[in-house]
């Protein structure tokens, strides 16, 4: 329990053991006990979390696979937490960049390129982080999928990667509710694209592949974070879109032909992530000191039942096309 929870002199209504969650009270109408992959518990720290299941998806998206890591969850659940972390537990953001550059740096036979941009979805508007005249940002192509021309800075080290989110975060909309002094407003998409090519063949394959860290701002319930005016508005449009989030999960995971990402920014820029090309991890944050915390088991479980198609993502391109985009 946070500091908060504990001063509120809440109560602890779920446990976990191994992989399971449940209910305390096993009287109550949902006894259920969810089961997952891995279930982290109150000692374990973000590192622990990388270690076991992060870290597995970063090798593959370094072999060219596309790759998206989402933080689900309640407002004040520790999503940010888990992506930002601080100064005693780092964050995913920098394990990830950790691992990525170290890996660069023990290939001695290929040459990368590697970018980074940085966007949020404010309102059902996506804004450029890295890039504060870049508001609004919605292209679509000809199939209606949305393109995004958000800043890409080339990055060619971890302190480059960290000065670029840092950035964003000065700008990233934050505001305190009753529930999270610092409660994301926003939905985030760190994005890195990765290409990556033999240093001795000239005109060889270059492998690309992106890999998206997302921290999506969390539902609330307006009885427990006393939102008015603006947060209202805000909190409104975070919940509509995290419905729209958990329609298409369900859709998918029934198997139905029409599946309706087209209802929020979120999930239209989710598509590859959930059918489609890229290896998902969904990390559910929970608090223990909540009922409402049933919502994310149930739906980390819904997503569990959907199929993603992968492959390894090669260009076709020349030496000349991979020197074009490192300038
Ligand atoms: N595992 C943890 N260890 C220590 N502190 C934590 C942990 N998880 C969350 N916290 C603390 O709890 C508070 C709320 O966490 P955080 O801001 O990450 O929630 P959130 O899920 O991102 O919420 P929102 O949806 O409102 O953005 C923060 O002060 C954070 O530092
Ligand atoms: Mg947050």
């Amino acid at each position: 329990m946070i500091h908060r929870e504990v001063a509120d002199g809440l109560e602890r209504l779920w446990n976990v053991r191994v992989n399971c969650i449940w209910e305390a009270d096993e009287s109550s109408r949902h006894g259920e006990v969810y089961i997952f992959d891995h279930v982290f518990n109150q000692e374990c720290t973000n590192s622990d979390v990388y270690g076991s299941v992060v870290k597995p998806l970063v090798d593959s998206f370094m072999e060219g696979f596309n790759a998206t890591i989402f933080a689900y969850g309640q407002t004040s659940s520790g999503k940010t937490h888990t992506i930002l972390g601080n100064k005693t537990d780092p964050g995913l953001f920098q394990l990830v960049s950790n691992q990525l550059f170290q890996h660069v740096a023990d290939q001695v036979d290929k040459r990368y390129l590697i970018r980074c941009s940085y966007i949020e979805i404010y309102n059902e508007k996506i804004n450029d982080l890295l890039d504060k005249s870049n508001q609004g940002l919605t292209r679509e192509d000809i199939k209606g999928n949305v393109l995004l021309d958000a800043r890409e800075a080339v990055v060619d080290n971890v302190d480059k990667v960290m000065e670029n989110m840092m950035q964003g975060n000065k700008i990233r909309r934050v505001a305190a509710t009753r529930m999270n002094e610092r409660s994301s407003r926003s939905h985030t998409i760190f994005r890195i694209i990765l290409e990556s090519k033999d240093a001795n063949q000239k005109d060889g394959p270059v492998h690309i592949s992106y890999l998206n860290l997302m921290d999506l701002a969390g539902s609330e319930r307006v009885s427990l974070t006393k939102a008015a005016g603006e947060r209202l508005k805000e909190g409104a449009n975070i919940n509509k879109s995290l419905s729209v989030l958990g329609n298409v999960i369900r859709q998918l995971s029934e198997g139905k032909e029409f599946i309706s990402y087209r209802d929020s920014k979120l999930t239209r820029l989710l598509s590859q992530a959930l059918g489609g090309n890229a290896k998902s991890l969904i990390i559910g944050n929970v608090t223990l000191a909540a009922e409402e915390t049933r919502s994310t088991p149930e739906f980390a479980q819904s997503t569990k039942t959907v199929k993603n198609k992968t492959k390894v993502n090669i260009l076709s391109a020349t030496e000349e096309h991979f020197k074009d985009i490192r300038t």
